[in-house]
C-alpha cells in the first residue's frame, strides 16, 4: 500500500532539540525519533523487545535509549547492549533501527530494505538551508490519506475556490489562467501557471508596501515521489516582462510541503514557506506563516471531510477532468512503483509483472 524503498521526513529537527523520545506512527509502523547526544538522529522500532512498552516513554542516556519498564538499554542500532541483573545478552537481542539521515533541517527515515537505503538519494531543497531565504518550519497532522493532499497540490485552480480570500485572491484565477505547461517526470511532476495584471492576493498584500499596484504572478509546482512538493512563486509588477525574464521589483518564495503517511488515512505534513525579501523584518515571515496556516487549515477541511465521503463509500467512482493529468499520472507512477517494489522481495520474474502493470 505505501511506497517503503524511499525517504521520508520523520521530524523536523526543532521538534528533537530538547532531546524529547518522540512518538511517530509512520507507514502504520510505531517508531521512536530523537536526536543522540552526539547531534546524530536514531529511529527505532518504539516497542521494547522486551514486554513491549514504548521506548519513548524510556530515557535517553548518550545515542542510547533505556526503556524504563525494567530497564533494558537499546543502542542507536537497535541492540540490546544491557539487561540489569543479567550478565549474558542474547547476541541477536534488540529492536528494529531505521536508516536515518538530517538534512537540511528535516529528519529523513527509510522504512524500506536497510541495505537500499543512500542518503545521497534524497532530494535537496536548498533554500531551508540558505540564510537568504526566511520562514518558520511547521507540522500540521492531517485525518486524510496523503493522496488526497498530493491531489490538492497538483491543481492550482483550487486556490481560486479553496482559498478566494487568502491565498488565491480570486475565483477568476480559475477562469481565467490555465497551466501553461504540466510536465510528466519519471519522479513526479512539473506545473507552471501565470496570472497576469491582477490584484495581489491577501497573504501576499500583507506583506508588501503597495497594496493595490496590480502583478504578474507566477506559480511553478513540483511534485515528487514519494509525496513532496515544491512550490515557487513570483509576483512581478504587472507588465513588466517577468515571463520575459525581467524580474525587477520581483517577490518570490519558496514552499515545501513533505507527505508522509501516517496510517492509510492520516498524514504527517510537514512544510515551510521562506521569502528572500524580508531583510531583518521577522514580522515578514510571520505573517506569510500566519496566512498560509489559514489556507492550509481551508484545505484540511475539505481534504478531511473528503477523506469521509471516502471511507463511507470506497467504491465512490470520482471523473477524471483535463486539469487532473498531473495528479492522474503521480498515482499511476506510485502504483507502478509499489508493484515493482513487492516483485522485489518475492522471487518472482520482474518483467513479467511490469508487463502485468502495465
Ligand atoms: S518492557 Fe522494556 S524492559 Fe521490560
Ligand atoms: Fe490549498
Amino acid at each position: 500500500m505505501f511506497l517503503k524503498n524511499c525517504w521520508y521526513v520523520a521530524a523536523w529537527d526543532h521538534e528533537l532539540i530538547d532531546g524529547r523520545l518522540l512518538a511517530r506512527t509512520i507507514l502504520e509502523e510505531p517508531v521512536l525519533v530523537f536526536m543522540g547526544e552526539s547531534g546524530q538522529p536514531v529511529a527505532l522500532d518504539n516497542r521494547c523487545c522486551h514486554r513491549g512498552a514504548p521506548l519513548s516513554m524510556g530515557r535517553r542516556e548518550g545515542d542510547c535509549v533505556r526503556c524504563m519498564y525494567h530497564g533494558l538499554k537499546f543502542d542507536a542500532a537497535g541492540k540490546c547492549i544491557q539487561i540489569p541483573g543479567q550478565d549474558k545478552i542474547p547476541a541477536k537481542l534488540g529492536v528494529r533501527s531505521y536508516p536515518v539521515a538530517l538534512r537540511n533541517h528535516l529528519v529523513w527515515i527509510w522504512m524500506g530494505d536497510p541495505a537500499l537505503a543512500d542518503p545521497a538519494a534524497i532530494i535537496d531543497y536548498p533554500y531551508l538551508r540558505d540564510p537568504a531565504w526566511k520562514g518558520v518550519p511547521d507540522y500540521m497532522h492531517y485525518d486524510a490519506n496523503y493522496l488526497l493532499i498530493v491531489d490538492n497540490l497538483s491543481d492550482f485552480a483550487h486556490l481560486a475556490f479553496v482559498h478566494t480570500n487568502t491565498l488565491g485572491g480570486s475565483e477568476e484565477y480559475a477562469y481565467t489562467t490555465k497551466p501553461v505547461a504540466v510536465e510528466r517526470l519519471p519522479n513526479g511532476f512539473r506545473v507552471e501557471r501565470w496570472h497576469l495584471d491582477s490584484a495581489p492576493p491577501p497573504f501576499h498584500a500583507k506583506v508588501i508596501r503597495d497594496k493595490q499596484a496590480a502583478v504578474d504572478r507566477r506559480n511553478i509546482g513540483h511534485m515528487h515521489l514519494p509525496g513532496i512538493f515544491f512550490l515557487e512563486t513570483l509576483f512581478a509588477p504587472a507588465g513588466g516582462g517577468a515571463r520575459e525574464g525581467k524580474l525587477e521589483g520581483a517577490r518570490q518564495y519558496r514552499n515545501c510541503q513533505f507527505m508522509t503517511p501516517e496510517t492509510r488515512r492520516t498524514t504527517h505534513f510537514f512544510w515551510n514557506y521562506l521569502n528572500d525579501f524580508e531583510g531583518d523584518d521577522s514580522t515578514i515571515s510571520r505573517s506569510l506563516h500566519a496566512s498560509l496556516i489559514e489556507g492550509f487549515m481551508e484545505d484540511k477541511a475539505l481534504i478531511e471531510a473528503q477523506q469521509k465521503v471516502l471511507d463511507d463509500d470506497p467504491d465512490f467512482p470520482m471523473v477524471a477532468v483535463t486539469a487532473d493529468a498531473a495528479l492522474t499520472h503521480f498515482r499511476r507512477m506510485l502504483e507502478q512503483r509499489i508493484a515493482e517494489e513487492q516483485v522485489g522481495q518475492t522471487p518472482l520474474d520482474t518483467q513479467a509483472v511490469r508487463r502485468q502493470v502495465a
